[in-house]
């Protein structure tokens, strides 16, 4: 949904399945003892009744977030409440709001690798040590749908999978960092971004 109207005490059913952003917001921003820093999640709503609407985690700046899924759903529904319009609009340290679709979203990602998560695409192994700067792009329940799939690949996005099976979103994110974690320990980097142990 894209109103603040919805209960934290319902993530689920009142927020039209909030539950998956907000638990996708937590596993691509916490790591054990800290956050990675270097990583923003943008969350594209396209429920009523405003559809059309872009928050973003940006990892270096956000505060007041904690792993669980009230804390999430919480700053999602603070920046809801905003006045959103095609600029930028800050709710709280480290989230932003802006109205967009799908292609503006693409189109400010210009230069970047954009990778789709598809089940049956190309196997993430065979290319964690070759993308940086990556725009990972994932569906939600109900995945991804035609148009939306042909606007990625016109983009230039590459479909690569994490596995065989079918897993959720979230589950997915914490595959992706695994992946580049290993790849980054592998050339001596510092996984998860060299600020990941700075305070929230
Ligand atoms: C719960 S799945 C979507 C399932 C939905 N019923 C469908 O048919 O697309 C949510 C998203 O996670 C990603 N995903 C799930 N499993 C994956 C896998 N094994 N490899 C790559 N991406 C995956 C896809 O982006 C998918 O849109």
């Amino acid at each position: 949904m894209t109103s603040g109207e919805f209960s934290l005490n319902d993530l689920p059913g009142s927020a039209g399945r909030m539950d998956i952003l907000c638990r996708c917001v937590s596993s691509a921003l916490f790591l054990s003892f800290g956050m990675r820093r270097d990583v923003n999640v943008h969350l594209l709503l396209l429920g009523e009744p405003e559809p059309g609407k872009i928050i973003r985690f940006e990892g270096l700046h956000l505060r007041y977030l904690n792993p669980d899924e009230r804390s999430s759903g919480s700053l999602i529904n603070k920046a809801l409440l905003k006045n959103a319009t095609e600029l930028d609009t800050r709710s709280t340290p480290g989230v932003w709001i802006r109205k967009g679709d799908l292609k503006s979203l693409l189109a400010s990602f210009e230069g970047r690798d954009l990778v789709y998560l598809r089940e049956d695409g190309k196997d993430i192994r065979e290319l964690a040590g070759e993308i940086r700067d990556p725009v990972f792009i994932l569906g939600d329940h109900t995945g991804v749908t035609e148009e939306e799939e042909k606007q990625l690949l016109e983009a230039g996005a590459k479909i690569i999978s994490v596995g065989p099976i079918s897993l959720h979103s979230n589950h997915c994110i914490t595959l992706i960092h695994n992946e580049l974690d290993r790849v980054e320990a592998e050339r001596g980097e510092i996984p998860g971004g060299a600020n990941s142990r700075a305070e929230n």
